[in-house]
C-alpha cells in the first residue's frame, strides 16, 4: 500500500480524508464512528458561541445529484461544544485520528469567543467557518466574502487560540485567490476549500421553493468541479496547506483532489449517502490507483493538474506562477 499519511498545519494524518463539518459532527459517538472507519480526521459541527435552534423544516433535500441543506447553524452554543468535543477528542485520540473543531459567528468578536471557549477541549485543529451560506452574519453578508472582513475574522480566532486554525471559504465570490491570500496574510495556518454553492430547488405542483429556507447550499457530486476550481485557483495563489472539499465520493475524486494542489481531502455528502463504508472503500480506491500507476506516495500526485498540458490537447500554458507543495 502506497504511503498516505499527510501533515497538516503541523498536525500529522494516517491519511487525507477528513469527515467534513456538518455531516455526523454532532455527537461524540458519531465522530469516534467515522474516525474507526478509516477517517484521518474528523470535523464536528460548526458551533457559535451562543446557542442557535436552526432554520425550520425541511432543511435539506437529496436531489439526486447531491444534497441542497440550509440547517442554519443549528447548535448549542460554543459552551456546551466543547463539553462535546473533549469526550470526543478522549474518545478519537488514542486512534490517532485528530479532531477539529468548527466555529462561527456573527461578528470578529464572536469568532474570537467561540475559538477560545472550544480550545479548552484541545481539538488538534480549528475550522473557522466564514462562508456559511445559509445566515447572514452581523454585517450582513459571510465573512468569505470580502478578503477584508475573512482576514479579521482570522486575525480574530490567532489572537484567541494558539491551536492552528484552517479558514473555510466559500465558492461564491469572484475571486476566492484575492479571499485565500487575505487570510494567508491574517495569519490562517490552512484552508478549507469549499463550502457548499447557493442554489434553490422549486416544487413544479405548488411554485413554491421547498426548503423552508427557500435557498440552501448545494453540495455532493454536483459542487466538485467548482470545488476542484477552487482548490486549483487557492493553491495557486498561497503556500499554507488546503482541505479541498466538495463532491468527493470515490479514490478517483480524492487523487484529483490532490492533483489540483489539495493536502487532504473533506469528505461529506458521500458519507450521508453512503455510510461510514466510504472512507475505506476510498482508500482502497487510492491506494490500487496509485500502485497501478507506479506512485509511491501523495506528494508524487499533489498539484499535477499545475504542471501538465489538459488531458489529450498540445497546451502552451504556462505553469501556473506561484504554485509550490504546501
Ligand atoms: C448550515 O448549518 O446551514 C450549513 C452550515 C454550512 O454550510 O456552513
Amino acid at each position: 500500500m502506497p504511503d498516505l499519511s499527510i501533515e497538516i498545519a503541523g498536525v500529522r494524518l494516517a491519511n487525507p480524508l477528513v469527515l467534513a463539518s456538518g455531516i455526523w459532527g454532532t455527537t461524540p459517538e458519531l465522530l469516534e464512528r467515522a474516525a474507526r472507519a478509516g477517517a484521518g480526521a474528523v470535523t464536528a459541527k460548526t458551533c457559535t458561541p451562543g446557542p442557535r435552534r436552526g432554520h425550520r423544516n425541511p432543511t435539506a433535500l437529496d436531489w439526486g445529484h447531491g444534497l441542497l441543506n440550509a440547517m442554519g447553524l443549528p447548535n448549542p452554543g460554543a459552551e456546551e461544544e466543547a463539553g462535546m468535543l473533549a469526550e470526543a477528542r478522549r474518545r478519537i485520540s488514542p486512534l490517532g485520528v485528530a479532531l477539529i473543531a468548527s466555529i462561527a459567528a456573527d461578528t470578529v468578536e464572536g469568532f474570537a469567543e467561540a475559538a477560545s471557549i472550544v480550545s479548552r477541549a484541545r481539538p488538534e485543529l480549528i475550522e473557522v467557518n466564514i462562508s456559511c451560506p445559509n445566515v447572514a452574519a452581523g454585517h450582513g453578508e459571510m465573512f468569505a466574502a470580502s478578503p477584508d472582513a475573512a482576514a479579521e475574522a482570522t486575525r480574530a480566532v490567532k489572537r484567541a487560540t494558539s491551536i492552528p486554525c484552517l479558514v473555510k471559504l466559500s465558492p461564491q465570490v469572484a475571486d476566492i485567490a484575492a479571499v485565500a491570500r487575505a487570510v494567508a496574510a491574517a495569519g490562517a495556518d490552512g484552508i478549507t476549500a469549499v463550502n457548499t454553492l447557493p442554489g434553490m430547488l422549486v416544487d413544479a405542483e405548488t411554485g413554491l421553493p421547498i426548503l423552508a429556507n427557500r435557498t440552501g447550499g448545494i453540495s455532493g457530486p454536483a459542487l466538485k468541479p467548482v470545488a476542484l476550481r477552487c482548490v486549483y485557483e487557492v493553491c495557486a495563489a498561497v503556500g499554507i496547506p488546503v482541505i479541498g472539499t466538495g463532491g468527493v465520493g470515490t479514490g478517483v475524486d480524492a487523487l484529483e483532489m490532490i492533483s489540483v494542489g489539495a493536502t487532504a481531502v473533506g469528505v461529506g455528502t458521500a458519507v450521508a449517502a453512503g455510510g461510514e463504508g466510504i472512507f475505506a472503500r476510498i482508500l482502497d480506491e487510492m491506494g490500487g490507483w496509485m500502485i497501478a500507476r507506479g506512485f509511491g506516495s501523495l506528494a508524487a500526485i499533489r498539484g499535477r493538474a499545475h504542471r501538465a498540458p489538459p488531458v489529450g490537447r498540445e497546451s502552451n500554458l504556462p505553469p501556473v506562477p506561484g504554485w509550490r507543495p504546501a
